[in-house]
């Protein structure tokens, strides 16, 4: 039997409700914030992810699906969406037509790690990416927007957590005073950190290792080291979050496993989803487009994984979305009348209303209980006397009651059903 690939699911009856329902919500708080939507490619060419996320990142060095295509291109599903959207915003001189752009996204994502609840290889991010101000405004409102959108959800168990890597020269200087404090305690670091001691030393603060988080229990942090200007804008960040009423805390060890971040990063967590805790993350990226070869251009964003966004209301017994029911169900006594009750349906359908009917050729008892099971709210009986006096026989499912209607005014029934 072929079976889907691992880590990729298929979603589908009640499943499929709660996604939508979650896009909707997503939809709709974005556009209250005035986003436009933006839809990328799946596939990029790989050198835009090695040149933005970075080539010694997990993602870029372990986890990226790629493949050379017959025209010998090497070719990317893509991990994440900010260097497809940077990569739109350069190709289309997007920064020409308007000063700020505002895109949201909500789309499949692709990475090569070991499944497990809450990571999957085929995920789904909504998320938003603001070109063009350097206003930590910005920043503020791409927490409270993911923020908002968790709570609307009804999630509780969450926390905020905010960082400020600070500017590129400043973060080049505490990589030399975290190297410095790292030298005497480098042969007791696991062999991960001693890899990034040398490329990436920041990402040790994310190592899991019991060694290693000891070790950097003590080290110094960029934060206490960064200047005033990027002090100033932190603490600016801070008070949106504390004046829109957003609960969060500084949390110092938060490098983020992308190397674009400038400034602001930030994680929201949620302790009802085991180990796979960040239900979002995002930063600002005042120097990607400069590095993709587009103008200086700041911008600021966020992703949010969806799996493990409804994992976590799944965990804390939240109802997301529910099925809307079928509003008429048409039972044909007489097998003769099925097309009759095709043509009917067609009509119903045409003017709105969810309607279902028989496709199995069963028994007037047997479409009963189907229209039972689907707790369709009404159901129309065609055939028998009141056929042949051109009625059908309208039943309220709720309250039993039951009415002849004239097939000669289909308006009348509609009325009746959309009561
Ligand atoms: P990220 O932290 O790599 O950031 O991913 C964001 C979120 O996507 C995570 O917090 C997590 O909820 C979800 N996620 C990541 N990997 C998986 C996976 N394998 N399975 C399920 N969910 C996953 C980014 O992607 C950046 N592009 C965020 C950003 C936007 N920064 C600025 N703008």
């Amino acid at each position: 039997m072929i079976k889907a690939i691992k880590g990729a699911k298929d979603l589908f009856y009640d499943e499929v409700v709660r996604w939508q329902a979650l896009e909707k919500l997503v939809r709709e708080i974005f556009e209250n914030f005035n986003y436009s939507e933006i839809r990328t490619p799946v596939f990029e060419e790989t050198r835009l992810f090695a040149r933005s996320i970075g080539e010694e990142t997990d993602i870029v060095s372990k986890e990226m699906y790629t493949f050379t295509d017959k025209s010998g291109l090497s070719i990317t599903l893509r991990p994440e969406m900010t260097a497809s959207v940077v990569r739109a915003f350069i190709e289309h001189s997007l920064g020409k037509q308007f000063n700020l752009n505002k895109f949201y996204y909500i789309a499949p994502m692709f990475r090569q790690e070991r499944p497990q609840a809450g990571r999957l290889r085929q995920f789904h991010q909504f998320g938003a990416e603001a070109l063009g101000s350097s206003s930590p405004s910005l920043d503020a409102e791409m927490i409270i927007l993911a923020y908002e959108i968790l709570k609307q959800l009804g999630l509780k168990k969450l926390s905020v957590k905010i960082n400020s890597l600070g500017s590129p020269a400043e973060r080049e200087e505490y990589r030399k005073v975290l190297r410095e404090y790292l030298k005497p305690h480098y042969d007791k670091l696991s062999e991960t950190s001693k890899v990034r001691f040398e490329k990436n030393v920041l990402r040790i603060f994310d190592s899991k290792d019991e060694r290693d988080i000891e070790i950097m229990k003590d080290a110094p942090r960029l934060l206490d080291s960064l200047g005033e200007e990027s002090s100033a804008f932190f603490e600016e960040v801070k008070e949106l979050l504390s004046k829109a009423g957003v609960e969060f805390e500084t949390d110092t060890a938060l490098v983020r496993g992308l190397d674009y971040y400038t400034h602001t990063t930030f994680e929201i967590v949620s302790e009802s989803v085991g180990a796979q805790s960040a239900l979002c993350g995002g930063g600002r990226y005042d120097l990607l487009a400069e590095q993709l070869g587009g103008t200086p251009t700041p911008g600021v964003g966020f992703a949010a994984g969806m799996e493990r966004i409804l994992l976590a209301c799944a965990n804390e017994e939240i109802e997301v979305g529910k099925k809307e029911k079928v509003k008429l169900y048409i039972v044909r006594i007489e097998k003769e009348l099925k097309n009759k009750a095709f043509e009917l349906a067609l009509f119903f359908r045409r003017h709105g209303i969810k309607t279902e009917l028989d496709y199995l050729s069963r028994s007037v008892k047997a479409q009963m209980r189907e229209a039972n099971r689907i707790e369709a709210e009404h159901v129309l009986i065609l055939g028998g006397e009141e056929f042949l006096k051109n009625e059908a026989v309208l039943k309220n499912m709720s309250d039993g009651s039951q009415k002849n209607v004239s097939l000669a005014n289909l308006e009348a029934v509609l009325k009746e059903i959309s009561g």
